[in-house]
């Protein structure tokens, strides 16, 4: 964040001390409203009409008027009028409870002052995210600043503080890749959705944490699995090679699809990769192919 630029106390009408006396409250600030109004008119009518003073001169007998007769207005005293806001932030305040208060970012009130509103970027500045279009679309009630609306489709906004999960759904293109990061993540910051949400499941014993045991989420095609995978997850797409390896009478039936094709789907080992110089050199120069004889590794013929 950058440093707190402005912080100065605001100036409402007077009287809030007489204000607090019970009874008293409603009337003394109707005057007072009623009183700062007429004011204003007053110093407006006279610069209109042409009379003295001049308006320069007008602004500082206003202002000069307004420090004289006007208490400086304290954080509690807001609630005596205010009073959602300072209930908002005791209990949804988050950093906007302790590191600041109402009046670092109410810096005026009206009818005085026109900075009744704060820009966000009055504090916040000098990162990607504070950078950001419309802040409230997000950060809907800024007395409850993390109660997040996380509505539409949000991409570019996530980027701003995930820039790694980013590059890692464009390096590695697939459908997710198109899709909107709150597509997945809805509603809630740090939601992470199931599968199952979306999707079935290739075989009916998996779990959420299978899924992502095969699938990295945000590169669902680089497709990697551990050498405890069982085969009949493998089975659930390749149903013959399933078949044919249950089926079959050699020692490749104990085998389980992972242990030759390790690691990354779609790799296929050859024969060689585990049986290094099975026959004769004599014999292989004559029948180069081991499926001549023995079949294929699924349909092995001993
Ligand atoms: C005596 C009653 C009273 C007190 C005390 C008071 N306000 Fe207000 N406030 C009002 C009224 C009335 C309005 C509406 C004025 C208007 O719309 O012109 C208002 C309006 C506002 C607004 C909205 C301005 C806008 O442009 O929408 C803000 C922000 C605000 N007050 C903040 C504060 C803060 C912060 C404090 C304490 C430092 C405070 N007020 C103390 C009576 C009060
Ligand atoms: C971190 C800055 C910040 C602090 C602290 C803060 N406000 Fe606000 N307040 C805002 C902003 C910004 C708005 C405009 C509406 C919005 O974005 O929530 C606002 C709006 C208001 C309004 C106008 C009504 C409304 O909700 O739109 C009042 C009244 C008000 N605040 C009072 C207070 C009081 C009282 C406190 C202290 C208990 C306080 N605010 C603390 C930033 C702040
Ligand atoms: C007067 C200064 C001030 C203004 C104006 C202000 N903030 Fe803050 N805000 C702070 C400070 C100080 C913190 C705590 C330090 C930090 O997280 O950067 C903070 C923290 C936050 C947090 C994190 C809260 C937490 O509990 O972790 C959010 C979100 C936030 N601000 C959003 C906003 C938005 C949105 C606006 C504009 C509508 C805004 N702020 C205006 C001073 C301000
Ligand atoms: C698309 C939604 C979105 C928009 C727009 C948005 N924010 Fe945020 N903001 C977030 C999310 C999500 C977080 C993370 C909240 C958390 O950590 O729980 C966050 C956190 C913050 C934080 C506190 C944490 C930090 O690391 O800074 C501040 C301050 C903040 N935002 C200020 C702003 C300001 C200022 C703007 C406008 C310039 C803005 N935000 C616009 C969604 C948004
Ligand atoms: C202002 C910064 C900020 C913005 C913007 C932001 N995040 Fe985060 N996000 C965080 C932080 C900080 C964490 C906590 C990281 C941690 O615990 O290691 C987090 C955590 C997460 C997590 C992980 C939760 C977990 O269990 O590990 C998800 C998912 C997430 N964010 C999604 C999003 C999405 C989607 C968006 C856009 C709508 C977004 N974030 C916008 C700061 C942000
Ligand atoms: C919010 C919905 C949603 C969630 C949650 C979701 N996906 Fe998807 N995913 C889709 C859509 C939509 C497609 C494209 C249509 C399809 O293939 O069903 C897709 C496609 C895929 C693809 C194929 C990608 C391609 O480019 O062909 C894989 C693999 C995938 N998802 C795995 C997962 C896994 C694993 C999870 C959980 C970790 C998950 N998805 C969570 C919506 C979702
Ligand atoms: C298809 C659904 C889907 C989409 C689209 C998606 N995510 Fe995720 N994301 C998940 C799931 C599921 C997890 C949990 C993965 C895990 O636990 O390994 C996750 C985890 C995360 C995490 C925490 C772990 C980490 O990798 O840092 C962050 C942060 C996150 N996502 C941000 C994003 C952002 C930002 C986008 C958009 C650019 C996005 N996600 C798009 C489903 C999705
Ligand atoms: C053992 C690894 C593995 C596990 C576990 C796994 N998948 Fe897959 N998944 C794959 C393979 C391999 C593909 C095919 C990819 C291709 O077409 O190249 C695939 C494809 C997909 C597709 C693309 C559409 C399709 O059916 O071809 C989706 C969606 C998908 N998986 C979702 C899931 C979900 C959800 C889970 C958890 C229930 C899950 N996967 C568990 C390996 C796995
Ligand atoms: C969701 C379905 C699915 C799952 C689960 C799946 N595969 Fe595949 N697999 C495919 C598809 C689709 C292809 C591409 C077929 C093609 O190119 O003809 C493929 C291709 C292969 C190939 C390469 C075939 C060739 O001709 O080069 C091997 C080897 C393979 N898979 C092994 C496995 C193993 C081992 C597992 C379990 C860890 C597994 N598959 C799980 C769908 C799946
Ligand atoms: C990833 C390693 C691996 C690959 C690749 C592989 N095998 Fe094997 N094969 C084995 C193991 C392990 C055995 C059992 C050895 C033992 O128990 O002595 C075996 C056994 C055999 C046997 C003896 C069967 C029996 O029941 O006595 C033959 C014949 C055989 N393999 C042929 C092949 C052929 C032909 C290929 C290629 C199409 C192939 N293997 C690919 C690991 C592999
Ligand atoms: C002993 C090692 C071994 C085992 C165990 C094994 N494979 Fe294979 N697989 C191979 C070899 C070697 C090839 C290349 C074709 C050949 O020469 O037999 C292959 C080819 C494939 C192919 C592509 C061609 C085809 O036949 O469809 C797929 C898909 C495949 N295997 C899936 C599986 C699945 C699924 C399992 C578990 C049910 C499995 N494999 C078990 C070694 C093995
Ligand atoms: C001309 C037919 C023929 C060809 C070609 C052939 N084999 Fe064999 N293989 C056999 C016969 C017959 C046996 C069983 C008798 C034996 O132990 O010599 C055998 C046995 C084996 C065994 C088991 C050896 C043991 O000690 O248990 C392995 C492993 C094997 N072959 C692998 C291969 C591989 C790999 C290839 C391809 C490089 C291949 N074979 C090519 C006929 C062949």
């Amino acid at each position: 964040m950058g440093a707190l630029k402005k912080k100065r106390g605001g100036v409402l009408f007077g009287s809030l001390r007489v204000m607090s006396q019970k009874g008293m409250k409603l009337t003394v600030v109707l005057v007072s409203i009623f009183a700062t109004g007429v004011l204003i008119f007053a110093f407006g009518c006279e610069q209109k009409a042409g009379i003295l003073p001049s308006p320069v001169a007008s602004e500082q007998i206003a202002v000069s008027a307004r420090e004289a007769l006007l208490p400086e207005l304290t954080n509690d005293q807001c609630v005596l009028c205010h009073p959602q806001q300072p209930k908002t932030i005791d209990a949804s305040g988050g950093k906007h409870k302790y590191d600041v208060g109402c009046l670092d970012c109410h810096i005026e009130h009206p009818p005085q002052g026109t900075q009744a509103i704060p820009e966000c970027s009055m504090c916040h500045s000098d990162e990607s995210h504070y950078e950001l279009e419309n802040c409230s679309s997000c950060h809907s009630d800024t007395h409850a600043p993390l109660d997040l609306t996380l509505e539409g489709e949000i991409t570019g906004p996530c980027l701003t503080c995930h820039p790694k999960v980013g590059d890692e759904l464009k390096k590695y293109p697939s459908i997710h890749t198109d899709m909107a990061c709150n597509e997945c993540h809805a509603t809630t910051h740090k939601k992470i959705p199931d599968c199952m949400e979306c999707h079935e499941k290739h075989t009916e014993d998996m779990k959420f944490e299978t899924c992502l045991s095969c699938h990295p989420v945000h590169m669902p095609l680089e497709i990697t699995y551990s050498d405890d995978t069982p085969s009949h997850y493998c089975g659930a797409c390749h149903s013959e090679a399933l078949s044919l390896l249950e089926a079959n009478t050699t020692k490749h039936h104990d085998l389980a699809c992972v242990y030759c094709h390790e690691d990354k789907h779609k790799a296929v080992p050859p024969c060689s990769a585990c049986h290094s110089e099975p026959h004769s050199q004599a014999m292989l120069k004559k029948f180069p192919e081991c499926a001549d004889c023995h079949s294929t590794a699924h349909d092995l013929q001993g």
